[in-house]
C-alpha cells in the first residue's frame, strides 16, 4: 500500500515535469508509461489547460512502424478503438485492453485563438502485460545413467517473458546459489529460470522421477505443463551383449559372402582383360586370406 502511494506521488511529479507551458495551451500527461493487464481497462491521460475564448480540436493517433493512424478524430473514435474508448476530460479511457493495443499514442490538441493557432502534443507509450500461456515441456522418457540431459520449458505469449520454475515429483527445485553451501553441493542439476532449462551434467538413477514446469510473469495465473516422467537406468549389459553378437555377426555374414563371390569368379571377371596371368596368381593369394579371415 505505501509503495502504491509513493508510486502515485512520483507519477505526478513526473507529470508536473512533463507539463509544457506555452502561451494559450499546455498539455500535461500523468503517465507517459502506461502498462496494463490484457482484458483490463488502460488510462491515457491528456490534460489540457487553454484559454476560455479559445476553440479546441483534440484529436488522438496511433504511431506505428507502417504509419501513423487516426484512434480519435472529429469527435469520435475510429479504428479497433471504435466501442471500446471513452473520452474523458482528461485522457481516453479504454476498456478490454488486448496485447494488439500496445504501442505508442500521441494527443494532439490545437487551439485558435482570433489571431493564431497553437498545437500542443504529448507521446504516451502503452505497454499491455499478458498472462503467460501453458509451456510445452521437453522432457526426454528415459536416459543413461552419465549422461546429459536437458529439460526444456518454454511459452512465448507472456509479456514480459516468463520465467520458469521445474517441480521433480511435487516439489519445486531449488536453484543452485552461488555461494555454495551444504545444500548446494547437493544439488546436481542447474536449473535456468529465464530460458527453462534444467540441465542434468551427469544425470543419476536418483534423478528418475515426475518432473513438470510452471511458467509466471506476475501477469494473471501461472501456468504448468503436464507431468512427464524421466527413467534413468545404468548401462544395459545384457542390451550391449546382443548388439555386440548382432554385429558380429553381420560382419560374419559379409565376409561370407565376399569369400563366395570370390570363389564364383565374380571379383576376376572384371579385371581379368587387364593382366590375366599376374591376376590369376594375386586373386588366389586374397582367396586365401580371406578364407583364414572368416575360419
Ligand atoms: C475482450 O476482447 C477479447 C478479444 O478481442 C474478446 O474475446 C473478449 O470477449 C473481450 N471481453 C470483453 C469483456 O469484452
Ligand atoms: C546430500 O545431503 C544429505 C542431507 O540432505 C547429506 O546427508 C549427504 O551427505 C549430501 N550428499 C552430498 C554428496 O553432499
Ligand atoms: C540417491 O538417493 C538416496 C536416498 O534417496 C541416497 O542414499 C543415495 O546416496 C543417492 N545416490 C546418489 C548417487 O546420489
Amino acid at each position: 500500500m505505501a509503495s502504491r502511494s509513493l508510486r502515485l506521488l512520483l507519477l505526478s511529479y513526473l507529470g508536473v515535469l512533463c507539463y509544457h507551458k506555452v502561451t494559450g495551451i499546455s498539455i500535461e500527461t500523468d503517465n507517459k508509461n502506461v502498462k496494463a493487464e490484457e482484458f483490463k481497462e488502460a488510462i491515457l491521460s491528456c490534460k489540457h489547460k487553454f484559454s476560455k475564448e479559445m476553440s479546441l480540436r483534440i484529436e488522438w493517433k496511433k504511431i506505428q512502424s507502417r504509419g501513423v493512424s487516426f484512434v480519435y478524430y472529429n469527435g469520435e473514435f475510429t479504428g479497433d478503438l471504435k466501442n471500446r474508448a471513452e473520452m474523458l476530460n482528461t485522457g481516453i479511457h479504454i476498456r478490454n485492453v488486448t496485447r494488439k493495443d500496445s504501442g505508442t499514442y500521441r494527443c494532439e490538441i490545437s487551439a485558435k485563438s482570433e489571431h493564431r493557432q497553437h498545437l500542443e502534443e504529448a507521446t504516451i507509450m502503452l505497454t499491455v502485460l499478458v498472462a503467460p500461456t501453458t509451456p510445452v515441456c521437453e522432457v526426454p522418457s528415459s536416459a543413461m545413467t552419465g549422461t546429459v540431459v536437458e529439460l526444456s520449458c518454454k511459452e512465448t505469449e507472456g509479456s514480459p517473458p516468463s520465467e520458469y520454475q521445474w517441480y521433480k515429483n511435487g516439489v519445486a527445485l531449488l536453484e543452485k546459489t552461488g555461494t555454495g553451501g551444504a545444500r548446494a553441493a547437493n544439488i546436481t542439476y542447474t536449473m535456468n529460470k529465464k530460458s527453462g532449462t534444467l540441465l542434468f551434467n551427469t544425470v543419476t538413477k536418483n534423478d528418475t522421477g515426475e518432473y513438470f514446469c510452471e511458467a509466471s510473469n506476475g501477469i494473471g495465473l501461472s501456468q504448468k505443463c503436464s507431468v512427464k516422467r524421466m527413467q534413468v537406468d545404468d548401462l544395459n549389459v545384457s542390451g550391449i551383449i546382443a548388439a555386440v553378437v548382432f554385429v558380429a555377426l553381420v560382419m560374419a555374414l559379409c565376409g561370407l559372402g565376399v569369400f563366395y563371390a570370390q570363389k564364383k569368379g565374380y571379383f576376376t571377371k572384371e579385371s581379368s582383360s587387364q593382366k590375366k596371368s599376374n591376376y590369376q596368381s594375386t586373386s588366389e593369394k586374397d582367396f586365401k586370406h580371406t578364407k583364414s579371415f572368416v575360419i
